[in-house]
């Protein structure tokens, strides 16, 4: 698995060079939008503090000359227990967007789950990386035809899951868009 990533002179080792190397590349607007949370952003604050406490547990003087972090996900093979949660915007922050995210997942071997709100079609996606496990995040519209047409543009373009987001019955209070 890759841990670091050359970008711009710049290795990237973790996820808050990665942020503080987006700071210094991305126009104002853009970064912000990224970063954006709701309100005051007391649930991302809640949640950094949540994995802050997750501990590995040592286990010393066993045999580690054969360390496996695969498994698999409804049934696919994957490298890691780790895929990439759908995120819309992807543009924003790169030219390829969503095209380059599936070839990473492709490269290291896991899922990645892309945003009915993508900036590239589905099928150009599967196109840009053939062998990438990939499913699609939807909500569920009113309109159910809305929803059918995503899954149906998914399917044909060879996407083997649909992940329901269900927590978003309203858009989040974005202050930073607001501002704008
Ligand atoms: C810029 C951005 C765009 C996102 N777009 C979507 C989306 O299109 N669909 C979705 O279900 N979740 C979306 N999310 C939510 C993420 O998939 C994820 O659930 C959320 O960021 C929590 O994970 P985290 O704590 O690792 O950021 C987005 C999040 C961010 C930051």
């Amino acid at each position: 698995m890759t841990t670091s990533k050359e970008f711009g002179g710049t290795t990237l080792v973790c996820i808050q060079d990665c942020e503080d190397r987006a700071k210094e590349v991305l126009p104002a607007q853009e970064f912000n939008w990224y970063m954006d949370c709701a309100d005051e952003g007391q649930t991302m604050e809640d949640c950094k503090k949540a994995f802050k406490r997750y501990r590995l547990r040592p286990r010393v003087l066993i045999d580690v000359s054969n360390r496996q972090f695969s498994t698999t996900i409804l049934g696919h093979p994957v490298s890691f227990p780790i895929c990439i949660s759908p995120t819309a915007g992807q543009g924003f922050a790169d030219i390829e967007g969503d095209k380059a995210t599936a070839r990473a997942a492709e490269s290291l071997n896991t899922v990645m789950i892309v945003s009915h709100c993508a900036f590239f079609t589905f099928k150009d996606i599967s196109l840009a990386a053939p062998n990438a496990m990939v499913w699609l995040q939807i909500h569920l519209y009113k309109n159910r035809k809305v929803t059918r047409y995503f899954v149906k543009q998914a399917e044909r373009a060879g996407f083997k899951a649909v992940v329901v987001t269900i927590d978003s019955p309203v858009l989040e209070n974005r202050r930073g868009m607001k501002r704008r």
